[in-house]
């Protein structure tokens, strides 16, 4: 199996987690079930999926559940890639991207361990692939509050 395989088939398992992950989404009010799989440098994944609340702005975005677990599990930095999944029957069909807050939330992480992962945006036709940096460029992180010198 050549590399560009090995590549295809971690994608592949990345976005299957998603789209599992989406099933077990918290989303009474707006039935828009969003799933989100994090990928990390030893292989591990950590999937996570949007919670809604009555109160409908307290909203959690998959991406940002799926952090907040990578973070409560110990980690800090090592990601490589995201996949991120919305439902087939709404919308345009166009790939899903994550909204402002998780942008910055998936920077956090990343931040801390210097890597810029690639997020794959799945859409019913096709998988964008873009960088976490072209998503948020010039992005504030934790550098910014580093002391001076
Ligand atoms: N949502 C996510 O979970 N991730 C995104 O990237 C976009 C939006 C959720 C929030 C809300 O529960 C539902 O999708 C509709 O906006």
């Amino acid at each position: 199996m050549d590399g560009g395989a090995k590549m295809n088939d971690a994608k592949k398992t990345l976005i299957d987690a998603a789209q599992r992950a989406a099933q077990a989404a918290y989303a009474p009010y707006s039935d828009y079930q969003v799933g989100a799989a994090l990928l990390f440098e030893d292989g591990a994944i950590i999937t996570g999926t949007n919670v809604e609340n009555a109160s409908y702005g307290l909203t959690l975005c998959a991406e940002t559940v799926a952090v907040a677990r990578a973070f409560g599990e110990g980690r800090r930095g090592g990601l490589t890639a995201v996949a991120v999944v919305g439902p087939k029957d709404k919308g345009d069909g166009s790939p899903i991207t994550p909204c402002g807050r998780c942008r910055q939330t998936l920077n956090e992480i990343a931040g801390l361990g210097g890597t810029d992962p690639v997020i794959y945006c799945v859409g019913n036709e096709e998988v964008r692939e873009v960088a976490l940096s072209q998503l948020l460029p010039h992005a504030f992180g934790p550098d910014h509050l580093a002391p001076k010198g």
